[in-house]
């Protein structure tokens, strides 16, 4: 009984939050708090892209810890060469659809390219409209050089969690000559963990650590006290994040490039191809669709008045 006054109260006390309600079997989404707890106790955390509703959707089935709204949207969703093609307004339009889409997980949600480098003002500005319009819970900025740490205390200090992304960004991908592996020389190596202890000195509550050797993000993971999140950084992460596309097998495999990292946990473009082709033949062998379990029936007699009546037209 006391019990369930303490729960009672405690939904009261978050019923401000649209994903609680007073009813018992209500949608909790989880916050940077659980984040944090699931990283105390060493327990594995989730995360995986989402674009729009319908993916967002399976991401939220599959209880991921963290939604990402990454701008690997722009190639991989969008057909864009690159990510940094990809514009706020159209990540705004995405962020929105994606937060329809999914109650429980953490949405945070990228700053695209142009949009937070010239000043903390603008990357504020940015980062506001994707929590007040997108209704994300948070932001991800690319790199953890002295000239973002402003910017990322501002972000902290005006209430907006921030997950840092280190390693491979590809928003940069013309200056480090191509999407290749990344703290490979110990110098290298060296930036990459100096970079990580800024964005943790800056307060983020989570680093992306992408396409570095399994044992550089080992050791920056057993160093530093937030969260790291793999992808092509090995098993000795925090968390690992996949980009839905490329889990799902969404695109033709035989026409892209699938990065060593990537395991494809389903083959979603061969079902799609197979079953494209199996409608074409069945509308064209009229076997689709079929009259009594695919249609509608109308009545003999309004059949009958509606032929008399249109016989005169
Ligand atoms: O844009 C993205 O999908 C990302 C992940 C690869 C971490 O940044």
């Amino acid at each position: 009984m006391l019990l369930r006054n303490i729960q009672r109260q405690t939904i009261r006390l978050f019923s401000r939050s649209s994903t609680v309600t007073s009813s018992y079997n209500q949608v909790v989404r989880k916050t940077v708090s659980d984040i944090h707890q699931f990283h105390q106790s060493q327990k594995p955390i989730s995360v995986v892209t989402a674009h729009d509703f319908i993916t967002a959707k399976l991401v939220d089935a599959g209880d991921i810890d963290i939604c990402l709204v990454g701008d690997s949207l722009a190639n991989t969703t969008l057909g864009y060469q690159d990510t940094n093609e990809l514009t706020l307004e159209e990540m705004l339009y995405h962020v929105k659809s994606v937060s329809r889409g999914n109650d429980k997980s953490l949405i945070i949600a990228d700053l695209p390219f142009g949009s937070f480098e010239a000043s903390v003002e603008q990357a504020t500005k940015s980062a506001i409209k994707l929590v007040q319009q997108g209704k994300a819970q948070g932001v991800k900025l690319e790199g953890g050089n002295k000239e973002n740490i402003p910017t990322i205390e501002k972000l902290i200090s005006v209430g907006i969690p921030v997950m840092g992304h280190v390693g491979l960004t590809p928003q940069k991908h013309n200056a480090l000559g191509g999407f290749k592996l990344q703290g490979k020389d110990a110098k290298g190596a060296l930036d990459i963990y100096q970079e990580c202890l800024n964005l943790q000195r800056a307060g983020v509550f989570a680093i992306v650590l992408e396409c570095i050797p399994n044992k550089i993000a080992q050791f920056i993971t057993e160093h530093l006290n937030v969260p790291t999140i793999g992808i092509g950084a090995g098993p000795y992460t925090s968390g690992q994040v996949l980009v839905i596309s490329d889990m799902l097998e969404l695109k033709n495999p035989e026409e892209s490039h699938i990065a060593k990292f990537v395991k494809p946990y389903a083959h979603f473009y061969q079902l799609g191809v197979d079953a494209m082709k199996q409608y074409k033949s069945d509308v064209e062998s009229k076997k689709f669709p079929l009259a009594d379990e695919h249609g509608y029936k109308v009545k003999k007699d309004v059949f009958e008045q509606f032929k008399n009546e249109a016989q005169k037209l």
